[in-house]
């Protein structure tokens, strides 16, 4: 039934990126035809939430793990494509640019493969000209790999490869890091923020999808290619005015000084790399705050930019603040089941006390 279709391997398919360039491989295509694509999810627990969830939109859901090398050859085999999203928040810095490297080395030896798609984050050391105030470890180990990858060939009768930057994930804005975290007595919301006059090009992921499936359907076009995408540049007081023109709720932003803003959560001093949490401060180990401090200040000074040409050119249909606001009925509530590794209990908790002040 599926034979004359191409097999595309996604790695990370349980987490909020992998369902929504999974939806989108499997949806039919522009002209209406049936997907020419069927999807491999490679998971620690086929028989987890997710992947059930998966299993029944007809994925071949695959036991394995990043920390099981032999897996990751198996899955890799018999594959037209690979969309490879490394966790870099469970297995930290170090092992996310070794993974990398390592899976596309694997990817050729198989030797079947045909296009293999790192999905990317900005290497924002590199484009602040090596300023270790911008360094942040799960950015520069994925975009450490994807320039890497560059020297790689990207050969249309062997294995071509595309690099596809994303960005910070629209919905974002439904849990603490986007979102309201306060409320004031008079119904204000308060959109705390440390990023200051800067922005963040946010991605719906809707949109994040579109761009994985474009790249499938262009291999030939996105040959050796990195791909920046997003769906809008956001700054703060265009993200309250927004809010307040989609749902007519009073809301304000609310700057804070970087220490300000971690102080709005309790565990921020543990180690960001969940594998190497074991819920003690440790010394020398990169921790939540250090990292997202390197990540908030990419915003705040603008270092990472998009075209947004581009990418309208590419995806005219591509969501906005205010569509993606209006379509997802947006009101400001935050929710759990957003990210997988949120949902498992792992990540940062919001201090009641301090919110309730801001
Ligand atoms: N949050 C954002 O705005 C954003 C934006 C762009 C990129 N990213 C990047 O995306 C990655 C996280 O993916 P996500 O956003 O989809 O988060 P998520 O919803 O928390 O999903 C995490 C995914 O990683 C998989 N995973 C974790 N450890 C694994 C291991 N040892 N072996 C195999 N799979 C493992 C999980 O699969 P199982 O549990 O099923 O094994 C799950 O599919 C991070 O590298 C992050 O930097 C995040
Ligand atoms: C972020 O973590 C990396 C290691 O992952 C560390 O080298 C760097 O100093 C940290 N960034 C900041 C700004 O502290
Ligand atoms: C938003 O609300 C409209 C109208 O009530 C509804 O049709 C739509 O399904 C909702 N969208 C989401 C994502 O909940």
């Amino acid at each position: 039934m599926s034979s004359n279709k191409k097999l595309i391997l996604v790695l990370g398919a349980t987490g909020a990126q992998g369902i929504a360039v999974i939806d989108k491989l499997l949806a039919p295509s522009e002209d209406g035809l049936p997907s020419p694509y069927v999807v491999r999810a490679l998971t620690r627990d086929p028989h987890g939430k997710r992947a059930v969830e998966l299993s029944e939109k007809g994925v071949e859901c695959v036991k394995g793990s990043l920390d099981d090398i032999p897996s990751i050859i198996s899955a890799l085999r018999g594959v037209h494509g690979a969309w490879i999203n490394v966790d870099g928040f469970t297995v930290g810095e170090e092992k996310e640019t070794y993974l990398g490297i390592r899976i596309f080395e694997l990817a050729k030896e198989v030797g079947t493969v045909k296009h293999f798609v790192w999905s990317s984050l900005d290497y924002g050391y590199k484009k602040s000209g090596y300023n270790p105030k911008y360094q942040c470890g799960h950015y520069d180990a994925k975009g450490r790999v994807a320039d890497w990858m560059k020297s790689q060939t990207s050969l249309s009768h062997g294995m071509t490869w595309t690099v596809v930057t994303t960005g910070p994930y629209i919905e974002m804005l439904g849990i603490h890091m986007f979102g309201p975290l306060g409320q004031r007595k008079d119904g204000t919301l308060v959109f705390a923020t440390p990023v200051g006059e800067g922005h963040v090009p946010m991605i719906a992921l809707r949109d994040l999808g579109f761009f994985a499936r474009y790249t499938f359907d262009h291999r030939e076009a996105v040959s050796g290619k990195e791909l920046e995408v997003a769906s809008d540049i956001v700054g703060w007081d265009y993200l309250v005015s927004t809010f307040q023109k989609v749902t007519g709720q009073k809301a304000i932003a609310h700057y804070q000084t970087f220490e300000e803003w971690f102080n709005n959560f309790d565990n921020v001093d543990l180690p960001l790399a969940h594998d190497l949490d074991k819920g003690v401060k440790v010394e020398g180990v990169t921790t939540w705050r250090t990292n997202f401090t390197a990540w908030w200040s990419l915003w705040r000074d603008d270092i990472i930019t998009r075209d947004m040409n581009w990418i309208r050119k590419v995806n005219p249909r591509g969501y906005t603040l205010e569509k993606w606001m209006r379509e997802n009925n947006y009101t400001g509530n935050l929710r759990i089941d957003l990210l997988k590794n949120g949902e498992d209990g792992k990540g940062v908790r919001i201090n009641r006390k301090v919110v309730s002040e801001l």
